[in-house]
C-alpha cells in the first residue's frame, strides 16, 4: 500500500492523500445514507451503514487511505457518560465529570463495549481494494477530556483549564483514564483489521507549552508507545493541531506527524522532517477556488519533494467545500508527484 509505505519513509511512486472528515456532509451521498440511519450516532453504531460512508470517499475521489467512520466521543460515551448530538450545535454530555466521583463511575473497558466499531472495521477492510489502507483513530486524551468536563465544546475551555491550574493531580487522573481506555480501544481497532492509526489531539493549542507537554503530548506519546512495542509493523499518526510554536519539543515513539494548516511546512520539515513522515497540510477552504487549491497545493509538494509525506488537508473537510475540487485536487496529487 502507497499510503502505509509513505508512513514508514519507503519510497513510494507518487504522493498518497487522504483528507481528514473526507467523509460527511459534502457528499450527498453520506447525507442520504446519514438520513436512512436516523441521526449521527446511529450512524455510528450502524456498521453496514458505517462502512458504507467509509468507503465513499475512496469511491468518489480515489483518495489511498479510508478512515473508519466513528466519531473521537464513542469513547467517553461508552465510559458511561451521557452523549447526544443536536443539529447546529454538536455534541453535548449531559452530566459532565465535576469531582472525584464522577471520575470513579467511569470505566476502564469501554472498548469491550465498542464492538459496532470493530464490526464496521472488519467489514470495511473486507470490501476495501487490497492497495488503500484503512485507518483507525481516537481522540488524544486532551482533546476528549475537555469535552467531558465542558460538557460540550469551548471557545476558552475555562473549566478544564481551572482544573489544571487548581487541582492539577485530579486532571492527571482523568487524562489516565481515559489514556487506559484508548490504549485498549486502539488495540481492539488493530486486531478487528486497520492498517495505521491516527490520534486526533484538536485542541491541543488551548494550552501554553508547559501544560501541553505536561497534560497532551505525554499522554498522547504514552499511547503511540503502547501501540508501537506491540504492533511495530502498525503506523501511528499523531496530530496535534495548533503547536507550532514548540516543534522543536516533539519527540516519541511514532511514525507520522499530522501537521495543521496554521504551521508553516517547510518550519515543520526543518524540525521534523527527518525523523517523521510528515502529513498535511492544505487549508481546507482554499477547496473553495479551484486556482487557490491548485497553488497552495504546488507549494506544499514542492517544500516536500524528496523528502516523505502523505498529502491531507490542515484540518477537517467543511460540510460546503465543493466536491468537483476536491476530486480534481486527488487527481492533480497523483498526478503532479
Ligand atoms: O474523518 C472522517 O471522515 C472520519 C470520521 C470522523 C468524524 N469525526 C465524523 C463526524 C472523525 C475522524 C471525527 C473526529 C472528531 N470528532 C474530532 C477530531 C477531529 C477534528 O475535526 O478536529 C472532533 C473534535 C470530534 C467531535 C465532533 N464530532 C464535533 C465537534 C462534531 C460536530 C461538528 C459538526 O461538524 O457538526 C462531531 C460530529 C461529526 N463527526 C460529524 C461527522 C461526519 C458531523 C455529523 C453530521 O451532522 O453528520
Amino acid at each position: 500500500m502507497v499510503f502505509i509505505d509513505a508512513c514508514f519513509k519507503r519510497r513510494t511512486p507518487y504522493t498518497p492523500v487522504w483528507f481528514m472528515r473526507q467523509a460527511g456532509r459534502y457528499l450527498s451521498e453520506y447525507k442520504e445514507v446519514r438520513k436512512q440511519a436516523g441521526d449521527f450516532l446511529s450512524l455510528c453504531k450502524n456498521p453496514k451503514l458505517a462502512s458504507e460512508v467509509t468507503l465513499q470517499p475512496v469511491e468518489i475521489l480515489n483518495v489511498d487511505a479510508a478512515i473508519l467512520f466513528s466519531d473521537i466521543l464513542v469513547v467517553p460515551l461508552e465510559m458511561g457518560m451521557d452523549l447526544g448530538f443536536f443539529a447546529g450545535e454538536g455534541p453535548k454530555f449531559s452530566s459532565p465529570i465535576r469531582d472525584a466521583k464522577d471520575l470513579t463511575q467511569l470505566s476502564e473497558d469501554a472498548h469491550t463495549r465498542l464492538n459496532y466499531v470493530y464490526d464496521t472495521i472488519s467489514l470495511t477492510r473486507q470490501n476495501l481494494a487490497k492497495d488503500k489502507a484503512l485507518i483507525g483513530f481516537c481522540g488524544a486524551p486532551w482533546t476528549l477530556a475537555t469535552y467531558m468536563i465542558e460538557g460540550e465544546g469551548s471557545k476558552t475551555y475555562a473549566k478544564s483549564k481551572k482544573i489544571l491550574y487548581q487541582n492539577p493531580q485530579f486532571l492527571h487522573n482523568i487524562l489516565e483514564k481515559i489514556t487506559q481506555n484508548l490504549k485498549l480501544y486502539l488495540e481492539s481497532q488493530i486486531k478487528a483489521g486497520v492498517d495505521a492509526v491516527m490520534v486526533f489531539d484538536s485542541w491541543a493549542s488551548a494550552l501554553e507549552e508547559s501544560a501541553y507537554l505536561e497534560f497532551g503530548w505525554k499522554y498522547c506519546k504514552e499511547i503511540a508507545d503502547y501501540i508501537k512495542v506491540k504492533y511495530s509493523h502498525i503506523p501511528v499518526i499523531l496530530f496535534p493541531k495548533g503547536i507550532s510554536g514548540f516543534l522543536d519539543k516533539i519527540d516519541g515513539n511514532f511514525d507520522v506527524f499530522g501537521v495543521d494548516w496554521s504551521t508553516p511546512l517547510a518550519l515543520a520539515k526543518e524540525k521534523l522532517g527527518a525523523k517523521y513522515t510528515l502529513q498535511g497540510n492544505l487549508e481546507p477552504c482554499r477547496i473553495y477556488d479551484k486556482e487557490m487549491m491548485l497553488k497552495g497545493t504546488k507549494e506544499i509538494l514542492e517544500i516536500m519533494q524528496g523528502s516523505a509525506h502523505i498529502f491531507n488537508l490542515g484540518h477537517g473537510m467543511l460540510p460546503d467545500l465543493p466536491r468537483e475540487n476536491a476530486i480534481a485536487l486527488v487527481e492533480f496529487i497523483h498526478n503532479y508527484s
